[in-house]
């Protein structure tokens, strides 16, 4: 048992569902990512907290450095009450959590996942894109700058545009070519990008984006 939990005069160690009251719950971007084409197999680097993929996917991997992330993921107990009565039919089957650096080999093999997920949590993309399937999605906003550094990437292409409004997601898979035109073109330099660490501005914004492999028709 979570020894917060044997001390009541202790503070309660953090959960999704704490977590969640101060980012906000994500379930329904997942839900309306499963309803247009719905993975099986997520990968989310720097997760921290953020269980939400798992109310819409059946198997995810989450990954951090964090000692809280990696304590409140070993508490199946408690993970399996954040999810009680928030999945969608099918999902949350499989959690399993690494307690590692994402920019370092991952203990999982190549091109066995159907999404990547990178919010707010650095340069996943560079460091995890082998793990994602050809046919598979790159979820990613621009927050830390990712979604800016796979925009300049020729191997992607964007597929849809996640917009968020009082907590609600819609997904946008028309009008692609208004997305990721830089405000600033000499700002769009992915050397600039990683040295800062943060996405740049766009004309016309939007929470993240999807990208996939060109050629994937999906
Ligand atoms: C700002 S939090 C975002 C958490 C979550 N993705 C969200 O959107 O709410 C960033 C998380 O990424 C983790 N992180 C950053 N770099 C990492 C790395 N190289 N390997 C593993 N975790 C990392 C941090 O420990 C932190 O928990």
């Amino acid at each position: 048992m979570n020894a917060s939990r044997q001390d009541p005069g202790r503070r309660k160690a953090p959960s999704w569902a704490s977590y969640r009251s101060s980012i906000g719950d994500r379930s329904e971007l997942f839900a309306t990512l499963s309803g247009v084409r719905r993975p099986t197999k997520a990968l989310y680097p720097g997760s921290y907290l953020d269980l939400s993929p798992s109310t819409a996917i059946p198997t995810v991997t989450f990954v951090d450095t964090d000692r809280r992330a990696a304590r409140y993921f070993a508490d199946d107990a408690l993970v399996r009450a954040d999810l009680q009565g928030r999945t969608l039919p099918g999902a949350g089957i499989d959690i399993s959590f690494l307690h590692t650096d994402y920019t370092t080999p991952l203990p999982i093999p190549p091109a066995s996942f159907d999404l990547l997920i990178s919010l707010y949590a650095g340069p996943v993309w560079e460091h995890c894109q082998q793990y994602l399937s050809p046919q598979g999605w790159f979820l990613a906003n621009t927050s830390h700058g990712d979604a800016s550094l796979a925009a300049l990437d020729p191997s992607l292409r964007l597929v849809a545009a996640v917009h968020e409004r009082d907590g609600r997601y819609r997904l946008n898979t028309g009008d692609l070519d208004h997305y990721l035109i830089p405000k600033r073109a000499s700002a769009a330099d992915p050397d600039t990008i990683r040295h800062q660490g943060r996405g740049i501005a766009y004309t016309k914004t939007a929470f993240a984006y999807v990208f996939t492999a060109v050629g994937n028709q999906h």
